[in-house]
């Protein structure tokens, strides 16, 4: 937590080595803090840190070269190309291909993470645009229809022949590569789709993104609700029984454009990169795509994601919806969003954090009491005190893992740790292990992705520039329109906990059609749910923040009720 007071080149490089040393999930979603001038703050006095004791790192074992099988000759189909004669030629310089990496850690006290730092970013002087958004459908904003690229042949050239370490017997198809969302300036966005292995032509079309902002969607493909989760070896998938995929077919976007596979071969892009042009990125990605796989062009169409997702799915719907009435492009058949510890609103997000602190003990009445007294979270700038008083409380919780505070934290290295996974216990060291996998040249090719020094969460944004201060005047435009909406709510969760949903849902005042109770799987209470006129919250009894990472079953029930449209069992 102390991050956020170090000029900015210096978090990268105190992020680092803490990947090494430890440690909780916060600090690896830390790695690039937002480059956004701090007003003069009184310097605090840092505590002199332990010596931490370097550990010895093993040197790696030879691996035996798989033996892959050869692939099949695929047959280049022949590409129109598009005309790009008229385009004005990019004034910008390429993307160096190596970002520079820095190689030394000064100091290892960081408790930081992506949204940690935008919320800071916001209530500070020097705030991103806070966009308080104006949702109407007489948008003054003369139509243009979105760039659309042939994509003929292009989807058996995305297929995945096998990822590395796979399990025998797999019996879906997976396809992953790009879609250019901006020709001019060389804009590409990374997916990874995988279809049902039932009856994948009747089942539902559905999106997923993680948030961030800057985080990318792979967490979920491999460490949440995807076919596979990694074995702690980093290298060797094992088969994931509560995969989402067994209900839909799903569609994982990195987003946006800086983030894992994702790039811009114009560098400034990036510093575009805010709410309002991720999801036009993204619907320009959806179009494109639907003209890849066209028997997906008419299928009923979803949005999930988690976290910081609650901006951008959202947002991504009502940009659909939009489209889908001003154009004669695809319609594309949206049917609802589902999101997971969302943040959706900033102020009631806010007090439901310090609340759910204070409520599950982990943290002193005094310094709940004085966050309170001190901060006024409708107001776009914070004060001094305020800020005291809430970086008094991220120390006061302590080394725990804030996304699920009863959950064990990552205390061993990679190697050491090395055992065959289970869909059932959730590695602590998940960070590392994902890294390790996708971070893995063969591994990016047979994902055919670009060789990439993949990360979690973006390092080449530089700043987030537009962030609305809530997001509650979508939803209830997509409620207006019909969409399905549940608001799901992992209950150990203390980072978007469910405190915070649930403030940012009561101010909506709609009326309850299904009291508060528990739902049930197995006999078992689930989670417990709450049916609003044209909104559901539901919680998900035992999961953090990445839900299907820890409840990967009752995960699954509560997606496929969604999709069903029916509330899980009241028994
Ligand atoms: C980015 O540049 C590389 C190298 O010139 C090129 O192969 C690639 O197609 C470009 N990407 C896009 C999206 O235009
Ligand atoms: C930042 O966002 C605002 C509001 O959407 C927009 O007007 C502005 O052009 C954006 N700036 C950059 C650098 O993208
Ligand atoms: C609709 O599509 C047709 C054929 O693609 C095109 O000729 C026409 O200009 C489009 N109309 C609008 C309003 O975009
Ligand atoms: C909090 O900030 C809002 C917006 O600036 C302001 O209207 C309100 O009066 C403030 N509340 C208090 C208690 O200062
Ligand atoms: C922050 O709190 C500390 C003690 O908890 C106090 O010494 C310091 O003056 C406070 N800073 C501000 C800006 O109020
Ligand atoms: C790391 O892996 C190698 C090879 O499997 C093994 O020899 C070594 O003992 C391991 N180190 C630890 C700390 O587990
Ligand atoms: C990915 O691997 C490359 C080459 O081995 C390395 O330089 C880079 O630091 C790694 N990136 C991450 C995020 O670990």
């Amino acid at each position: 937590m102390l991050g956020h007071k170090y000029p900015s080149f210096v978090i990268p490089l105190l992020i680092i080595t803490l990947t090494s040393i430890s440690s909780s999930i916060i600090v690896a979603e830390a790695r690039n803090l937002l480059d956004v001038a701090l007003p003069d703050l009184p310097k605090p006095e840092i505590p002199d840190l332990p010596e931490i004791p370097k550990p010895e790192l093993p040197a790696l074992p030879e691996l035996p070269k798989p033996e892959l099988p050869s692939l099949p000759e695929i047959p280049k189909p022949e590409l129109p190309q598009p005309d790009v004669s008229d385009l004005p030629v990019s004034k910008f310089p390429t993307l160096p291909s190596d970002f520079p990496i820095p190689s030394e850690i000064p100091n290892a006290d960081i408790q930081a993470d992506k949204l940690f730092d935008l919320l800071k970013s916001k209530r500070s002087r020097n705030s991103p645009a806070l966009t308080t958004l104006t949702v109407s459908e007489e948008s003054t904003e003369e139509y243009s229809p979105v760039y659309i690229a042939p994509q003929d042949g292009l989807a058996q050239l995305d297929k995945i022949v096998a990822l590395p370490g796979q399990p025998s017997g797999v019996d879906f198809n997976q396809y992953s590569g790009y879609v250019t969302v901006n020709p001019t300036t060389g804009r590409a966005l990374f997916y990874y789709f995988v279809e049902s292995p039932t009856e994948s032509s009747t089942k539902p079309l559905v999106l997923w993104l993680n948030g961030g902002p800057g985080c990318s969607s792979m967490i979920g493909a491999m460490s949440e609700l995807g076919p596979f989760r990694i074995n702690s070896d980093g290298k060797t998938l094992f088969k994931n029984d509560f995969a989402w995929s067994n209900v839909a077919n799903m569609l994982f976007l990195e987003s946006p454009a800086g983030v894992g596979f994702s790039y811009s071969n114009t560098t400034s892009d990036y510093g575009h990169s805010g709410d309002k042009n991720t999801a036009d990125d993204a619907y320009i990605f959806l179009i494109n795509w639907l003209e890849r796989f066209p028997q997906y062009k008419t299928r009923d169409f979803y949005i999930t994601g988690e976290s910081y997702a609650g901006h951008y799915v959202p947002q991504l719907a009502y940009t659909i919806l939009l489209n889908n009435k001003k154009t004669n492009q695809t319609t594309v058949n949206m049917k609802g969003i589902a999101i997971g510890n969302a943040w959706i609103d900033d102020e009631t997000s806010n007090k439901g954090l310090y609340d759910y602190w204070w409520t599950h003990a982990i943290l002193s009445d005094a310094t709940h009491d004085a966050i309170f007294k001190y901060c006024n979270f409708s107001s776009e700038s914070s004060s001094a005190m305020c800020d005291n008083f809430t970086d008094k409380a991220w120390n006061e919780i302590g080394d725990i893992d804030v996304y699920n505070i009863y959950a064990p934290i990552c205390l061993t290295d990679l190697n050491a740790s090395a055992t065959t996974g289970s869909i059932n216990v959730f590695d602590p060291c998940w960070q590392d292990i994902l890294v390790s996998y996708l971070n893995n040249s063969a591994v990016q090719k047979a994902f055919n992705a670009k060789p990439t020094s993949w990360d979690l969460c973006s390092d080449v944004i530089p700043s987030w520039n537009d962030s609305a201060v809530t997001i509650l005047p979508i939803i209830e435009y997509l409620i207006e329109n019909g969409q399905r909406l549940w608001v799901y709510s992992g209950d150990t969760d203390a980072r978007v906990p469910i405190t915070a949903s649930r403030y940012s849902i009561n101010t909506l005042n709609l009326p309850i059609e299904t009291a508060w109770r528990p739902w049930y799987l197995n006999k078992e209470v689930g989670g417990y749910l709450e049916a609003y006129k044209g909104l559901l919250l539901i919680t998900v009894r035992g999961a953090g923040h990445t839900v299907p990472s820890y409840q990967p079953q009752r995960a699954l029930e509560l997606f496929s009720s969604f999709l069903g449209g029916k509330l899980p069992s009241s028994s």
